[in-house]
């Protein structure tokens, strides 16, 4: 970054925390407690945590825009590659409804794009990420796949559940001193990519989640909610050689050509 571009940025950030402290008339006890909290903040290796939550957003609506979202901080490099058909790597017993996503993966323009590459996570029914929290094999619900010669792709994986951010450290501190809640919505986590294309990175959402309208990282878009579709006639669960009820639902991603 240039002298100039730190200057301007970080300069005006500093001027609007003065014209918050101004304007709330800040007290000294209020300055040290802000301070205190900063520096447990990081000792708690929260950061991430906070700023994804409170500021992720508008850095996504500035650079990706439609049919994107935040990446929060659970995505872990190197998942593994997955065989058709696609099941995101699981336990026997993995608890949850059955999901199964089917989709396409299209540019802007309409056209399919072969061999795009899904990097796909998730939390498990628990509400945990695996490799990032205690619970989940590692790299349990989290794998990359690609999509066949018509752009189309369909894996089976479980409903994801709304979750709570971590408790007991300062992140819920602060919340809890506001009284705001500490919910997301239940979503599955996407970095699609293709050669020649931007990668979108983007979340799924699905109606009938209490917490889509107030969810607390401030990521749901409409075009990312999808609605959810219950199958559970014996034929049905037959056909897909599942024991018991299942869910299917479909999106299209779309990828930006990257100019030039
Ligand atoms: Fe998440």
């Amino acid at each position: 970054m240039s002298t100039e571009r730190v200057a301007t940025v970080v300069g005006d950030l500093i001027k609007r925390i003065n014209d918050a402290i101004d304007e709330h008339e800040v007290t000294y006890d209020e300055y040290h407690a802000a301070m205190n909290y900063l520096i447990r903040l990081g000792e708690a290796g929260e950061w991430p945590l906070f700023l994804d939550v409170f500021f992720e957003h508008t850095v996504e609506r500035l650079n990706q825009g439609e049919g994107g979202t935040i990446e929060g901080p659970y995505y872990v490099p190197d998942a593994p590659w997955l065989e058709r058909p696609y099941v995101l790597p699981q336990r026997d017993d993995e608890k949850g409804d059955v999901l199964i996503l089917s989709g396409t993966v299209r540019s802007t323009g309409g056209r399919p794009i072969p061999g795009a590459v899904l990097d796909m996570w998730q939390a498990d029914a628990d509400t945990y990420y695996s490799n990032v929290q205690e619970g989940p094999p590692p790299y349990n619900l989290r794998g990359r796949m690609t999509a066949d010669d018509n752009g189309e792709f369909e894996v089976r994986t479980i409903v994801p559940p709304s979750y709570h951010l971590p408790r007991g450290g300062p992140m819920e501190e602060l919340l809890n001193a506001a009284g705001w809640h500490d919910f997301r919505p239940g979503h599955l986590h996407f970095i699609v990519s293709a050669d020649g294309y931007t990668p979108l990175i983007t979340q799924l959402y699905f109606e009938g989640d209490r917490y889509l309208d107030s969810d607390v990282a401030s990521a749901v878009k409409p075009e990312l909610v999808l609605s959810l579709r219950k199958h559970d006639s014996p034929e049905e669960m037959e056909e897909r050689g599942l024991k018991k009820p299942f869910f299917t639902t479909s999106h299209e991603f779309r990828l930006k050509p990257q100019d030039g």
